[in-house]
């Protein structure tokens, strides 16, 4: 169960080394003409985006393309799974509630807990333990995965480039002939790339407008830069670096010592951003917590003394962070500030064959 990215290195590699080769080498779309609504634009307070968009510009074509290989279940090897059943647009394309562990085929339950997708382009390095390193390899992951879609990736390729209406689409979108699997994985980027969330209550606070949040969510803001800032940096509300909070009792799961084998990463996972927190519980890469009030009452109680844990939770035999009941409920009203309705209901990821 630990060793599950070694066990996807060991089937994957080269598959990915091979794409990884034909991305480098292709300049897709950029002679595609540009549609506004459909074009990435980086929000004025957020820093450049790592992703390299010189190698797929995101254009109207390739993004619906994208967006119906995202809803298609028949990329799945029984026809009953698509990405989107476990990343739920409501839910910041997090997994719903009623899934702490993602359900893949024949629901078999995953290990982890699905994390929401947005602001993908900023980020370094993909799932809770980084393990993959580049936005256009993660949905290869997602259709091999036996607890997922268990179709190996060239069956997915092969899948659509039999049916009727892709090899269209694709030739449409990226003037090619015969679908190939870098154009399956740059349509699916240009699709995650646009799940922007940049315009939350909190975000017009900080460009300007100063009556976006009331007296209690700015005492939450103050207490979250005292105690929470630290590794949930703004605006991205993550330093993208992996930390141990302490949320596992036993550690099970080794997160980020799977991928460098490094035992001082045990039981460390990725900073997750708190964007849109407040319709993406359960929490934590185990799902064990329904409630933000449980996340807070686990800073200030319930971190133990475990290897590798962060000094910034837990130092001196005591967790670090300190906070009475009020306080706890303006932290709590300030991570609801976070949340960006116009993301959450944008009709441009709805469904559609458009
Ligand atoms: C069965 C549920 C399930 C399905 C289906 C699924 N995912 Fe995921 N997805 C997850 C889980 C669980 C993780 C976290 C895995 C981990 O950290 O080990 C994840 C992680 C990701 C990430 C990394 C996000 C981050 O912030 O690091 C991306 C991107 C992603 N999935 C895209 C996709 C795409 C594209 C598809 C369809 C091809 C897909 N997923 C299908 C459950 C699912
Ligand atoms: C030492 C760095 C660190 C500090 C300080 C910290 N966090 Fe976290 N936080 C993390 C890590 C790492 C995770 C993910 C842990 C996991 O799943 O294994 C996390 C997870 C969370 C989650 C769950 C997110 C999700 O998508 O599941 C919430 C909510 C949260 N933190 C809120 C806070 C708040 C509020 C504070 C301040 C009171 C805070 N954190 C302080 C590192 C930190």
């Amino acid at each position: 169960m630990i060793s599950c990215y070694k066990t996807r290195v060991r089937l994957f590699g080269p598959v990915l080394l091979l794409i990884m080769m034909v991305i480098n080498g292709c300049e897709s779309v950029a002679e595609h003409p540009i549609v506004d609504a459909y074009k990435f634009e980086k929000p004025a307070h957020f820093p450049e985006p790592t992703y390299t968009f010189r190698n797929n510009q995101v254009n109207e074509k390739g993004f619906k393309l994208g967006r119906r290989l995202f809803n298609d279940p028949s990329l799945s090897r029984d026809g009953s799974i698509s990405c989107s059943s476990c990343h739920v647009q409501s839910h910041a394309f997090a997994d719903i509630m009623l899934h702490p562990f993602s359900f893949g085929v024949e629901d078999r339950e995953g290990k982890r807990n699905a994390p929401p997708l947005f602001n993908l382009a900023f980020q370094k390095e993909f799932f809770w333990d980084g393990g993959v390193t580049h936005l256009d390899f993660a949905p290869i992951l997602a259709f091999e995965s036996e607890i997922e879609m268990d179709l190996s990736f060239e069956e997915v390729v092969a899948r659509i480039s039999r049916s009727a209406d892709y090899p269209a689409l694709f030739k449409d979108a990226f003037g090619i002939e015969e679908v190939t699997g870098p154009y399956v994985l740059h349509a699916l980027s240009q699709f995650m790339l646009m799940m922007l969330s940049a315009d939350s209550k909190y975000d017009r606070y900080v460009q300007g407008d100063h009556q976006a949040l009331n007296s209690l969510e700015l005492k939450g803001l103050e207490l979250f830069r005292q105690h929470c800032e630290s590794c949930h940096q703004e605006p991205l509300f993550t330093d993208l670096s992996y930390r141990n909070n302490g949320v596992q009792r036993n550690i099970t799961d080794l997160g980020r010592e799977t991928v460098t084998e490094v035992p001082q990463d045990r039981a460390k996972f990725k900073v997750p951003s708190l964007r849109n927190i407040e319709v993406t519980s359960p929490y934590m890469h185990n799902a064990r917590f329904e409630t933000l009030q449980q996340v807070l009452d686990h800073y200030t109680e319930g971190v133990a003394e475990q290897v590798s844990i962060d000094p910034k939770v837990f130092a001196s035999g005591k967790p670090v962070i300190s906070l009475n009941a009020e306080e706890k409920e303006q932290i709590i009203a300030f991570l609801k500030t976070l949340t960006d309705p116009g993301f959450l209901t944008n009709p441009i990821f709805f469904n559609s064959n458009d």
